[in-house]
């Protein structure tokens, strides 16, 4: 086990003989010849199909994104056809994956691919490090398996994988630990072989490498892993102090006029940007909901609204916040109002069917669940 930061990767390579990190390999790479998952980016590991893959992937789990990234596919067959629609529906056929941001990155990525690469995706790290939303791994994945080169990848899987193989006891996603854990990969990669080699890391850490009871008994590194010889393997890796998810009361109203309702977009940064919601706001200490939402329509609108009965009470875990969300039916408090925006980026008056063609975060879309 390592005791001290210092020197740990000299002290890995000593550790690491020639012919044990060609038998770790050799053990990886067979198992995954006979257990490689069938995901669809893999019997077309074109770089299109691997990137939209990898951004699905960030935070997602593989059976959460599979009918997205279908969906996706049918959608948009390739580059050009993301650079050609409008963010709206590139976010429309997001919607419900969460982490909003990526939708945008892969939009924005698709223009300058588009614009400037000549529609071909490149093939270089500096020039992929560029590009909106591709990070060192996304990099990595990209290269190894659409490009056949020599990259490795490293996320919290592959960081599970080594903490336990080498006993490393320093919380992962520090930056000393990232660092080490990025050596630790390269010097690991089979050269020729990165593509096969990290999906099998990707594998193993989904399917063998469990965060909680792992199946060690099935694990073809298991001769390999300090932590199973030692005993530890329920130790690791260490994880870093926990940061407190915030709770949020927030009061939106469904304000109907004239059989249509009113829906706001947005600004186009900050948390969800882009969506579309039901206005309202957070409701502060010592206020209750109904108090909140007038004040909220008032401030951020300009409208007078009266609140006429609750709806229902949605909660819903975001992932570094939690939210309630106190939902009421309201009505304009006199008809002669003009909407001034003095938050929103747009707003827009739609019919209850029109709701399905817009982007909202996912407690506005329970939301509108409930209301049909
Ligand atoms: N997780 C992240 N990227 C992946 C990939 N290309 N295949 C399987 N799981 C992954």
């Amino acid at each position: 086990m390592y005791q001290t930061p210092t020197d740990v990767i000299a002290v890995e390579l000593r550790v690491l003989s020639r012919s044990h990190v060609k038998r770790l390999r050799k053990s990886l790479l067979d198992w995954f010849r006979k257990n490689a998952r069938d995901l669809p980016w893999r019997s077309k590991p074109f770089p299109y199909q691997v990137w939209i893959a990898e951004m699905m992937l960030q935070q997602t789990q593989v059976k959460t994104v599979l009918p997205y990234y279908h969906r996706w596919m049918r959608r948009f067959p390739d580059i050009a056809s993301i650079a050609a629609s409008s963010q709206e529906e590139v976010l429309r056929f997001w919607e419900g994956l969460g982490y909003y941001s990526r939708a945008l990155h892969v939009h924005r990525t698709s223009r300058i691919v588009v614009e400037e690469h000549k529609g071909e995706f490149p093939a270089d790290l500096k020039t992929l490090l560029d590009l909106p939303g591709i990070g060192k791994y996304s990099a990595g994945a990209i290269l190894s398996i659409a490009f056949k080169k020599d990259f490795p990848v490293v996320d919290g899987n592959v960081e599970r994988i080594f903490a336990r193989l080498f006993d490393i006891s320093d919380p992962v996603g520090r930056s000393f630990s990232r660092n080490l854990m990025w050596k630790i990969a390269e010097g690991l990669l089979p050269k020729g072989r990165a593509g096969r080699f990290n999906q099998a890391l990707m594998d193993l850490g989904a399917t063998i490498c469990l965060p909680r009871r792992p199946l060690c008994s099935d694990c073809p590194a298991k001769d390999f892993c300090q932590a199973f010889q030692k005993g530890v393997v329920d130790q690791r890796p260490v994880s870093p102090t926990r940061k407190i998810t915030t709770a949020v009361r927030v009061a939106v109203g469904v304000l109907e006029h004239e059989g249509r309702i009113l829906i706001q977009k947005r600004p186009p940064a900050g948390l969800m940007a882009n969506l579309w919601e039901f206005p309202g706001g957070k409701v502060v200490d010592g206020e209750a909901p109904e108090e909140a939402l007038v004040r909220e329509f008032q401030e951020e609108l300009e409208l007078r609204v009266a609140c006429l009965a609750r709806i229902t009470v949605i909660r819903h875990n975001y992932t570094t916040f939690k939210v309630t969300l106190h939902a009421f039916r309201c009505e304009l408090d006199g008809s002669d109002q003009r909407m001034v925006l003095r938050c929103a980026a747009d707003a827009r008056w739609v019919e209850r069917h029109e709701l399905e063609n817009f982007p909202f975060p996912a407690a506005n879309r329970k939301l509108i669940r409930m209301l049909s």
